[in-house]
């Protein structure tokens, strides 16, 4: 069976031996610290190292307990049911679930090879401004697209213009393996942005190790939620994970990352271009995936059972859609977890299942 479902880091890419020595080090210096009840923003130490990496101060920084999590109390706190939300379409499925679960009217803004089509979202904005715009501005998941600098700009002008909050979703911003990095959203509207990462997709997701940073305002309403739903995130994690960056271990360990990815998705596109010639899909610079859209005469009800069939488990494509027809045609490829002749095989493979 050849998984092509989660987006996930292969396990074999946990610093297992260097998280070990990271959390020796921290839980003998600041046990007592670590594993008492700390309030929420979250463990002093990580809040500094990430206000500084990122150039904010301390109070625009809050953790939480994976980025997900911050997701759904940034909903809750700067939106009430009956809002306004945009995001792109398509978008990560989890997402979605979590602003239609807020009560929010959730429209989506189609995404092109270099961000949101900027017309469409004029005239929805001209309609109805939304209180909310969620943006995966690099490595787009599920499609692997960057948002480009025009676009970042753009949009975060529109926010202060019709006043809506950009939550940039970041997670996956350090894992580039082609080209150089674009500017944040937020660093062109800072008042107008909140930036969301974590360090699932860099270091390990069982950490569940997320952080925002932005407003003080909306850190502070969210450090308010987080200590009146369960006082503080976990701590000992964030402990662990203040101790790894403070030992140089981070840098290092993204370069292994980058190596072992880049020729995953050259790969990837390789094969596409190869055995699939007539499917449209963009060529993502970094990140987990690419967003493949079939050429006409495929759809997800023929292709799944026959993709189980020939030994394959793939991820429906109408999940990543607001309608969910639109993504009938629609194949997110994680690339990172199979070794380059596993992708090319199994393109391959694929291919002669799929109507081109
Ligand atoms: C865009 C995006 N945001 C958030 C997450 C989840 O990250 P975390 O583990 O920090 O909740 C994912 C994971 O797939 C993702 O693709």
């Amino acid at each position: 069976m050849i998984n092509l479902t989660r987006g996930v880091p292969p396990v074999e890419v946990f610093p297992i031996e260097e998280l070990i020595k990271a959390s020796e080090k921290n839980l003998r210096e600041d046990g007592k610290r670590v594993l008492q009840y700390l309030h929420a923003p979250g463990y002093p130490p990580l809040i500094e190292y990430l206000a500084k990496k990122h150039g904010v101060r301390k109070e625009e920084v809050v953790l939480g307990n994976s980025s997900l999590e911050l997701l759904q109390f940034v909903t809750l706190t700067e939106m009430k049911p009956g809002d306004c939300a945009y995001i792109e379409s398509p978008s990560y499925d989890r997402a979605n679930t979590l602003l239609k679960r807020s009560g929010a009217d959730v429209v989506g803004i189609p995404l092109e090879i270099d961000g949101v089509n900027l017309d469409i979202l004029e005239k929805e904005l001209k309609k109805r401004p939304p209180k909310l715009f969620y943006i995966i501005p690099d490595f787009q998941n599920p499609m692997g697209t960057t948002t480009c600098a025009e676009k970042r700009k753009q949009i975060a002008k529109w926010a202060e213009e019709y006043d809506f909050l950009v939550v940039e979703d970041a997670p996956y911003r350090e894992l580039r393996y082609h080209g150089t990095a674009i500017p944040s959203i937020r660093s062109f509207a800072p008042d107008h942005v909140v930036t969301l990462s974590s360090f699932s997709k860099t270091l390990a997701p069982g950490l569940r190790t997320g952080y925002l940073y932005g407003r003080e305002d909306i850190v502070k309403r969210i450090t308010a939620w987080e200590v009146d739903t369960y006082i503080g995130s976990v701590t000992p994690t964030q402990g662990q994970v203040y101790e790894y960056l403070n030992q140089g271990f981070f840098e290092p360990n993204l370069n292994k990352l980058c190596d072992l990815y880049r020729p995953r998705l050259d790969t990837l596109l390789n094969s596409l271009d190869k055995y699939l010639p007539n499917a449209v899909y963009p060529r993502p610079e970094g990140g987990f995936f690419v967003g493949v859209t079939l050429p006409e005469g495929n759809s997800m009800e023929k292709l799944l059972p026959a993709a189980a069939d020939a030994g394959f488990k793939l991820t429906d494509g109408r999940g990543f859609y607001l309608n969910p027809q639109d993504g009938d045609r629609f194949l997110r490829i994680p690339f990172c977890s199979l070794s380059p002749e596993e992708i090319s095989n199994a393109i391959q493979s694929l291919a002669k299942i799929i109507v081109h």
